[in-house]
C-alpha cells in the first residue's frame, strides 16, 4: 500500500514540475503583452463568469490595451486581439490555420469536417469543397430561401398585431428548413412542424454547447462525461448522425440506380443539386469520400449554415425596427424592383438591392454573427516583435473590433454608409470580419448574404417592422451571437 501512495506522491509531483515549469515560461515569454489584473494560479476565469457581461468587459480591456491583451485560465493563454493590422498578421497568413481547443466540443457531432479539421486535412477538403459554392449553385438555391421566406411570412401574418413578440425562434426554423433543403436535399419542415425530433436534436446540441463553453468545470471531458448534458448529448447525437445517414444512403442507392443522374421523388432528372449530391461525387485523393467523410461535411453545413443566418436575419430586423430612416429606404429599393409583395425574387432581383446589401453589412459589424473565433499556435512565432510560444491560443474578437471608434467613429451608431464603396476603400479590410478573413474565412458567405437578402426583402415588402416599447438586446457570446431576452419587435401588415 505504501508503495503505491509512494508512486502517485512520486507522479503528482512530478506533474506538478512539470506545470510549474510550463507556467513560468509562459510568464517569461508573454511578460511584455499586458494583461488586466487577475488571480494567482486561477487566472482571469472571474471575468467569464457572468455571460451578460463578457463582451462589454472584453471591449472595455481590448480599448484599454491598444486590441492586443493576454489572459489565463490556470495558464494556458490566450491572446484577444481586436486590432485590424494585428488581425491581418493572424488571418491572412496560411501559418496560423489550427483551430484553438474550443473547436474539440464540437468533435463527436461534426467529426474533422471543414470547421474544425486540421490543416493539413483542411487544405485537401476546402479545395475539394470550393466549387460547390460556385454562384451557379446558390443561384438555384434562390427558389428555396424564397418558399422557406414565404412561409415565414404567412406564419408571420398571424402575429402582425403591432403587438411585440420574440422573433428569433420563427426566424430559426427558417434557416433550418432552408439549410436542410440545400445540405441534404430533404424537406424536414421544421416552420410547420417544429417537434421534429432531429430539429429538436440540433437545437440541443447547441445548447449544451453553449453550456460546456462557460462552465470552468465541465469544459474538462472527465467532469462532462458525469453530467446529465452528456447523455443528452448521446441521444441527440444517435437522431442527428441516424438522420444524415440516413439521408446519404438513400441519395447513395438513387445514384447506384440511376448512374450520374439524380432523380426527383416524381422520376424526372433533378435540376437542383443539393451540396449533398455535389459530395456524393467529389473525390479525395482520388477515392469517393466515405459515407462518414460526407456525414461530417453535411453535419458541419448544418451547423454552420443556419444558426449564423437566423442571428443576422433577427438582429437585422431588430436594426430596421429601430431605424426607420434605414426600413424607408430599403422600402424605397424594393418598390423599385417588385411590382408586388408576393413577386417571386430572382437573382437579378437580388443584385439590385444595394441598399439593402449596405442595411446588412452594417448589422453584421454591430451584431457579427460569431463575435469570437480562435486559432492555435502550432508552432513559436514572432509576433509585433516578441515571440509567443506554440500553444498560445490567439481570439479574433470581430464583435469588439466592430465596435471601436477609431475604425468607426460613433461606432454604437447605426448607419450603413459606412458600406458606401468609398468608404470601404478607406479602411484597412481586416477591420471588418464577420465572415473571418483570409484562406479559412467562411465559405458559406455569399449563400449567407444571399439567404438574407431574399428573406429581408420578403419581410420588409409584407410588414412595416417597429420597435418593441422597452426592449433592449442582453447580448451574450453563446458560440453564435444572441440575445438572452429575445429579439422582440412589433410587426404591422405593409401595404406595397
Ligand atoms: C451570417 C451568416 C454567417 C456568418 C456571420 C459566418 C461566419 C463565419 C466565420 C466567422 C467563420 C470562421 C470561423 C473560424 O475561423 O473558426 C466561418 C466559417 C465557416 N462557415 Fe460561416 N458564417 C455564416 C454562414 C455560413 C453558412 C450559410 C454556411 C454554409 C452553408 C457556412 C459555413 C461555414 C464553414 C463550413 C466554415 C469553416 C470554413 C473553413 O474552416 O474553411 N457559414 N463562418
Amino acid at each position: 500500500m505504501s508503495l503505491v501512495i509512494g508512486i502517485v506522491v512520486l507522479f503528482l509531483s512530478f506533474v506538478f514540475y512539470k506545470y510549474f515549469r510550463y507556467a513560468k515560461y509562459m510568464q517569461k515569454q508573454l511578460r511584455n503583452i499586458p494583461a488586466p489584473a487577475g488571480l494567482p494560479i486561477v487566472g482571469h476565469v472571474l471575468y467569464f463568469t457572468n455571460p451578460k457581461e463578457i463582451l462589454n468587459d472584453l471591449i472595455k480591456m481590448a480599448r484599454d490595451h491598444d486590441g492586443f491583451l493576454k489572459f489565463h485560465f490556470f495558464q494556458v493563454y490566450t491572446i484577444l486581439v481586436a486590432d485590424a493590422e494585428k488581425i491581418e498578421k493572424i488571418l491572412g497568413t496560411t501559418r496560423i490555420l489550427h483551430k484553438s481547443l474550443e473547436y474539440n466540443h464540437f468533435e463527436r457531432w461534426l467529426g474533422t469536417g471543414l470547421l474544425t479539421s486540421e490543416p493539413e486535412k483542411w487544405r485537401k477538403t476546402r479545395k475539394m469543397l470550393t466549387p460547390t459554392f460556385h454562384f451557379q449553385i446558390l443561384e438555384q438555391f434562390i427558389d428555396i430561401y424564397n418558399s422557406a421566406s414565404r412561409v415565414l411570412v404567412d406564419k408571420l401574418l398571424k402575429k402582425a398585431d403591432g403587438k411585440k413578440f420574440d422573433v428569433y425562434p420563427d426566424v430559426t426554423l427558417c434557416t433550418l428548413d432552408v439549410i436542410c433543403e440545400t445540405a441534404m436535399g430533404t424537406s424536414v419542415n421544421a416552420q410547420r412542424h417544429s417537434n421534429s425530433v432531429y430539429v429538436k436534436s440540433v437545437q440541443i446540441m447547441n445548447e449544451i454547447i453553449r453550456t460546456r463553453l462557460f462552465s470552468p468545470l465541465k469544459r474538462f471531458d472527465f467532469v462532462y462525461y458525469l453530467s446529465p448534458e452528456y447523455r443528452m448529448e448521446k441521444k441527440a447525437l444517435a437522431t442527428i448522425h441516424g438522420y444524415t445517414m440516413s439521408v446519404i444512403k438513400k441519395r447513395k442507392r438513387e445514384l447506384e440506380l440511376n448512374g450520374n443522374l439524380i432523380q426527383d421523388c416524381n422520376g424526372e432528372n433533378k435540376k437542383r443539386l443539393a451540396f449533398l449530391d455535389l459530395l456524393l461525387q467529389c473525390e479525395l485523393d482520388g477515392k469517393p469520400l466515405t459515407n462518414e467523410e460526407i456525414r461530417e461535411e453535411v453535419d458541419t453545413f448544418m451547423f454552420e449554415g443556419h444558426d449564423t443566418t437566423a442571428s443576422a436575419i433577427a438582429f437585422s430586423l431588430h436594426c430596421l425596427a429601430e431605424n426607420p430612416h434605414a426600413q424607408d429606404q430599403a422600402v424605397k429599393e424594393l418598390l423599385e424592383i417588385f411590382t408586388s409583395k408576393d413577386e417571386h425574387i430572382t437573382y437579378a432581383h437580388l443584385q439590385q438591392m444595394k441598399y439593402l446589401e449596405k442595411v446588412m453589412k452594417e448589422v453584421l459589424r454591430l451584431y457579427p454573427s460569431v463575435p469570437m473565433f480562435g486559432r492555435q499556435l502550432e508552432e513559436d512565432s514572432e509576433f509585433e516583435g516578441e515571440i509567443i510560444p506554440k500553444g498560445v491560443t490567439l481570439t479574433i474578437f470581430p464583435y469588439g473590433m466592430h465596435r471601436d471608434a477609431k475604425l468607426y467613429p460613433d461606432p454604437e451608431k447605426f448607419d450603413p454608409e459606412r458600406f458606401t464603396l468609398e468608404n470601404q476603400n478607406k479602411r484597412n479590410p481586416f477591420g471588418y470580419v464577420p465572415f473571418s478573413a483570409g484562406p479559412r474565412n467562411c465559405i458559406g458567405q455569399r449563400f449567407a448574404m444571399l439567404e438574407m437578402k431574399t428573406t429581408l426583402s420578403n419581410l420588409i415588402r409584407n410588414f412595416e417592422i417597429l420597435p418593441a416599447e422597452g426592449y433592449k438586446p442582453v447580448l451574450v457570446p453563446n458560440v453564435i451571437l444572441k440575445s438572452l431576452n429575445g429579439v422582440e419587435i412589433c410587426l404591422k401588415e405593409r401595404n406595397f
